[in-house]
């Protein structure tokens, strides 16, 4: 007999020792199945921070599940695309807003923030602006009016910025391939700058410096700590850091750790703004998912959100996924056909890789 029942039973001998003999007891047993197992929470439901997820316009207006798994996820999303400058500077007299604005609209709708992803980046330069072959004085001046625009329209809508994208090639040298090492003598002093025209433009929005590999790579990241000091010395304004975390099961996680750990150290915000995990590590065209495999995912990502989670509170910002569901993930083309990098699988159901997360969440 379980307590329940032991319990139920002196309370049965109780009500009846009460009743008078015209007065009918009715019992409604307790219904012995178990209560309803607990709902899992969602990944924004334990988080502390936000959990931000990289979107498509096209996607969210082509696809229910896709917008549903977005909304019932994530608290944060960021334009995989739609709010870089080869979107929205379409000529020197045109800008175009509606993907970016649907963007926007789409995050306020849905009580969700919105991270903007990125105002300067090398690759996003529109061929019309590099081919007009600015010299310093003008592409600044073009620029500065660029940033003030787009900063400006989303003012107090767009929280946060990634004010500039992947500066330094692998080992901290300034990109050879960058149209900004070709026009200034000081891009750093340039990349400065634009901070300063984006805290004009919104004073309160938190605004962030971008880049891949950051914890892997030492040499990287002593040219951003080099420049954030240089930043802080010059009064230009940052407010965080982001390493995208574009990194697969074979990374090596003491490495990680020990890189986050010096990239911690600078104080300001981390962000993992682009976080997948690669497991057909070697591109393989054979290569299965196996549950293996998918369980090696699990604790990698598990890994990582139990690493962010030891960051001082003041120092968490967001864990944003590159995408949503491995249907749609950007490395496929880039990596490989048979890559599974994210949470969600193409049915939009929760991967082993989703459990890994959320258990890796305090
Ligand atoms: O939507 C337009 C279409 O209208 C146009 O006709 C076509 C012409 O090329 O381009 C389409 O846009 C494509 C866009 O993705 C939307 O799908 C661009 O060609 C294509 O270059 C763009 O690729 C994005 C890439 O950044 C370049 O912006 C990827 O989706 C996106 O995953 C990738 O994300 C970057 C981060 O911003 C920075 N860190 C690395 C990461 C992966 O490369």
């Amino acid at each position: 007999m379980t307590t329940k029942q032991i319990i139920f039973g002196v309370l049965s001998a109780f009500v009846f020792a009460s009743c008078s003999n015209d007065e009918k007891v009715v019992f409604i047993y307790a219904d012995e199945t178990p209560v309803n197992p607990p709902v899992q929470a969602t990944l924004k439901e334990k988080a502390k921070f936000k959990i931000g997820a990289a979107v498509k316009m096209k996607d969210l207006q082509g696809e229910v599940n896709y917008k549903n798994a977005v909304v019932k996820h994530y608290s944060q999303i960021t334009a995989e695309y739609e709010m870089k400058m080869a979107s929205i500077w379409t000529s020197s007299t045109v800008y175009n807003w509606t993907a970016a604005d649907y963007l926007v609209n789409f995050a306020k709708d849905n009580n969700m923030e919105i991270h903007g992803h990125t105002l300067i980046w090398y690759d996003s330069f529109p061929d019309w602006f590099k081919n007009a072959k600015y010299d310093s004085i003008a592409f600044e001046a073009k620029v500065k009016i660029y940033i003030t625009d787009v900063v400006g329209r989303y003012k107090g809508k767009v929280k946060s910025w990634d004010v500039a994208n992947e500066v330094f090639a692998d080992g901290g040298a300034l990109r050879e391939e960058s149209v900004i090492k070709t026009v200034f003598k000081d891009p750093i002093g340039f990349y400065g700058r634009c901070f300063q025209y984006a805290r004009a433009a919104d004073p309160d929005a938190k605004l962030f410096y971008n880049d891949y590999s950051v914890v892997l790579d030492a040499g990287k990241r002593t040219a951003i700590k080099k420049m954030v000091t240089r930043f802080k010395a010059k009064g230009y304004p940052i407010d965080g850091l982001g390493d995208q975390f574009h990194y697969a099961n074979d990374t090596n996680k003491q490495t990680m750790k020990t890189g986050f750990t010096d990239l911690a150290s600078t104080g300001l915000l981390i962000h993992i703004s682009e976080l997948d995990i690669k497991v057909n590590t070697g591109k393989s065209d054979s290569y299965v998912f196996t549950d293996a495999e998918a369980q090696k995912q699990s604790e990698t990502y598990q890994y990582i959100t139990s690493m962010y989670e030891e960051l001082p509170q003041n120092q968490k910002f967001a864990i944003t996924t590159w995408g949503v569901t491995d249907k749609y993930t950007w490395l496929t083309a880039f990596w490989h056909p048979k890559e599974y990098p994210l949470l969600l699988d193409n049915d939009y159901n929760k991967k082993p890789a989703y459990q890994g997360f959320l258990a890796g969440l305090k």
